[in-house]
């Protein structure tokens, strides 16, 4: 099937696939590995894998130059583990299944079904049709009636947003990803809506471990809210009853004016292009201020009741602290950090929240293995950008590719996805990488070389992507006044550790590690945006790299390292695993005895045992040995340079109290952070990782 590489063999032994860890291969043979259909024997190894991939992206190429070259480059970065697409690119290219992307948010209207396609079991079957190929959904559920509301065509009551999303749930379940995953939705829920309360409550306390099982849910929440409940101020409950507003000739949802506060900043947006350009984009009469919004709502009688916002605060923070439901969508932030905001307002994500979507918009994602890029000469690491930056460059035009290659399940979602050529290069191995640097996560060192790594890596694929645009055309909804860049909002790293309350300076070490991303200046970024255009409206995303961290046997995402012995249960059966790169350690001190290692495999941690050296000790902090503030602190750091969203779990220590969650909640909104998600030890009964070997 490989029109480059020639058709593999078996019996050819390819050294490379020794860099293939054992849990790689028993994750790659139970999952990713074509088998053939009629004798279900294995047609391919990982190398085989790879080529069928790089060959299935490269084809993308007109010029057969470039595509021969793409081809080898495409299979050099995967092949050497430095950059590893996501799942579905890597199960499906140059197969019957077409879909390639692992991130969807589908619209959800106030109808059972419509015209447009997205009434409510139109988006059902969407959901399954995604869900069959891998891919994961998200869906704002807020335009739905609250329960009891009236439905006209029936005189009869609606059962509100929740009832729908059980359907979608069960929907889940018996659709199994590609018959290979199960499928992951994000439910979001605006905290304006009058169900609102029982959204917050459908995954905790009773139905914990019961309900909405296959379902992440968030509460989108705006600056507006978040203010009230600092100030303990009332806030309405509203209906999204479809309505008119009066004096217009629209008809027009209170559910888009619902929320004051994003209006208002619209119409600021708006005013000031007025100035700059002389010229409106959006008709002036849907602008109304917050005071006409919730006038209008109330003349409707669309507002059901006023709530105390500290209340409906405390009954989010206790059920995220009972079962990690719900996280935060902070609304706001994700718009007025939306590129191509002049396309509409973002009110959903993806499943793991590093993907803010506009309705059927899709994205695919792959990440680097940053573990690749620490080198070592004569004996001091150092992080090679040269590397680095090659690669990224190869990695986002196979992303690029991407776009080309789908085979989308719906008119709408390849009209939407084309329309901005959306790609998310994120990062995984950031654990190791500092670990092989000497520097511990959990210091101010460690926030530094993320914030630093993720402009570096920001830069390359922006420049990347103009390249691409000055070779292939810019992205359809290009507007280069109107686009926004991603350094007008990011913030200075000096104020995101004051903000969290964390003090402290960077090394002369860390400094001159950095001093490669620390020197670029981003701006000139802009000059060549305008004159070559920009081929993708958004270029990276931090992803959770669930399987693929495993595939590239590295670290995941940019979280700590979990334990340093553990029992991984998926799909396929549980594995004990013992870090190599503690292991190494242990080694380096004659420490790698099986006593010792079974010792630390019993609570997964080294924690302050006074025998294990003192660098050992704080280079090795896992994920609930870390202090809460310095994951957020990670989280902010990456999402500074980052155009979409990134992906993070707060770990907390099982005995930690419901007030750690809420400070977490609240400084996440005050440092610039667009989605929040805590997991408390042992909340759920079903854990996909378990610590240590006893427990
Ligand atoms: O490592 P891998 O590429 O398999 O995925 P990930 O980085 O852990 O997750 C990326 C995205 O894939 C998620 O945010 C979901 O949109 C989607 N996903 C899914 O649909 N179903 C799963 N079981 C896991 C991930």
């Amino acid at each position: 099937y490989n029109h480059v590489f020639g058709k593999g063999k078996w019996s050819e032994f390819d050294p490379k696939d020794l860099l293939i860890s054992y849990n790689a291969l028993k994750v790659l043979e139970a999952r990713y590995l074509l088998k053939d259909p009629e004798t279900l024997r294995y047609i391919e190894t990982p190398q085989m894998m790879f080529k069928r991939v790089a060959s299935y992206l490269a084809k993308v190429e007109q010029d057969k130059n470039v595509q021969q070259d793409a081809a080898q480059k495409f299979y050099e970065i995967m092949s050497s583990l430095k950059f590893v697409p996501n799942t579905p690119a890597l199960m499906n290219s140059g197969t019957r299944l077409g879909i390639l992307s692992a991130c969807f948010v589908l619209p959800v209207r106030d109808s059972m079904t419509s015209p447009s396609g997205d009434g409510i079991y139109d988006t059902l079957r969407a959901m399954a049709l995604v869900h069959q190929q891998g891919g994961g959904t998200g869906f704002d559920f807020s335009e739905l009636r609250p329960k009891g509301d009236v439905v006209a065509s029936t005189a009869g009551v609606a059962s509100g947003p929740v009832s729908f999303m059980k359907i979608f749930d069960v929907s889940t379940d018996v659709v199994k990803q590609g018959g290979k995953r199960r499928g992951a939705n994000m439910g979001v829920m605006h905290a304006w809506h009058a169900d609102i309360e029982d959204f917050i409550h459908a995954k905790t306390g009773e139905l914990k471990d019961v309900q909405l099982q296959n379902f992440n849910i968030s509460v989108g929440v705006y600056d507006y809210f978040m203010e009230a409940v600092m100030k303990e101020e009332q806030v309405p409950l509203i209906t999204p009853r479809k309505t008119k507003i009066p004096g217009t000739d629209h008809e027009y949802y209170i559910v888009k004016a619902r929320n004051y506060m994003r209006e208002e900043w619209v119409q600021e947006e708006i005013l000031r292009e007025l100035e700059e350009k002389g010229s409106v984009y959006l008709d002036e009469s849907k602008i109304i201020t917050v005071d006409e919004a919730l006038a209008i709502a109330e003349k409707e009688g669309a507002v059901i009741r006023w709530v105390n916002a500290r209340t409906l605060f405390e009954q989010i923070v206790k059920g995220a602290w009972d079962s990690g439901d719900p996280g935060l969508l902070f609304i706001d932030e994700i718009n007025r950090r939306h590129p191509t905001w002049y396309l509409g307002k973002i009110q959903a994500t993806n499943p793991c929240g590093e993907e803010p979507l506009l309705p059927w918009e899709s994205c695919n994602l792959g990440s680097l293995n940053l573990e690749k890029f620490v080198k070592e000469r004569d004996g001091t690491p150092y992080i090679d950008w040269d590397d680095l930056a090659n690669t990224i460059r190869y990695a986002v035009r196979f992303l690029d590719n991407v776009v080309d290659a789908n085979r989308y399940p719906l008119p709408q979602i390849e009209q939407a996805t084309k329309r901005t050529r959306k790609v998310g290069l994120g990062v995984m191995g950031l654990a190791r990488a500092l670990i092989k640097l000497g520097i511990p996560y959990d210091s101010v060192d460690a926030v530094y070389v993320s914030y630093y790594l993720a402009k570096f890596i920001y830069y390359h694929a922006m420049k990347t992507s103009i390249e691409l645009a000055k070779e292939k055309g810019s992205f359809p909804a290009y507007d280069p006044v109107r686009y926004k860049d991603v350094w007008e909002s990011a913030r200075e790293l000096d104020e995101i550790l004051t903000i969290s309350g964390i003090r402290g300076k960077p090394s002369d070490y860390a400094k001159k590690l950095m001093s490669e991303a620390e020197k670029l200046d981003v701006t000139v970024l802009k000059d060549m945006r305008l004159k070559y255009g920009l081929r993708n409206a958004t270029v990276v995303s931090v992803a959770p790299t669930g399987t693929i961290s495993i595939i590239a046997g590295t670290s995941s995402s940019i979280e700590p390292l979990f334990a340093l012995a553990f029992i991984r249960n998926v799909a396929v059966g549980k594995f004990m695993e013992i870090d190599p790169l503690f292991l190494e350690y242990l080694r380096k001190y004659e420490l790698d005895t099986p006593d010792v290692v079974k010792k630390i495999a019993e609570t997964g941690e080294v924690g302050d045992n006074p025998f294990v050296p003192k660098t050992i000790r704080k280079l090795f902090r896992t994920a609930h040995e870390v202090e809460p503030m310095y994951h957020v602190l990670h989280q902010a750091a990456w999402q500074q340079w980052n155009d979409s969203g990134t992906s993070k779990t707060i770990n907390l220590r099982s005995e930690e109290p419901a007030d750690t969650v809420e400070k977490v909640y609240m400084t996440a909104w005050k440092l610039g952070i667009k989605g929040i998600t805590v997991y408390r030890d042992k909340s759920k009964s079903q854990q996909v990782i378990y610590f240590g070997l006893k427990k």
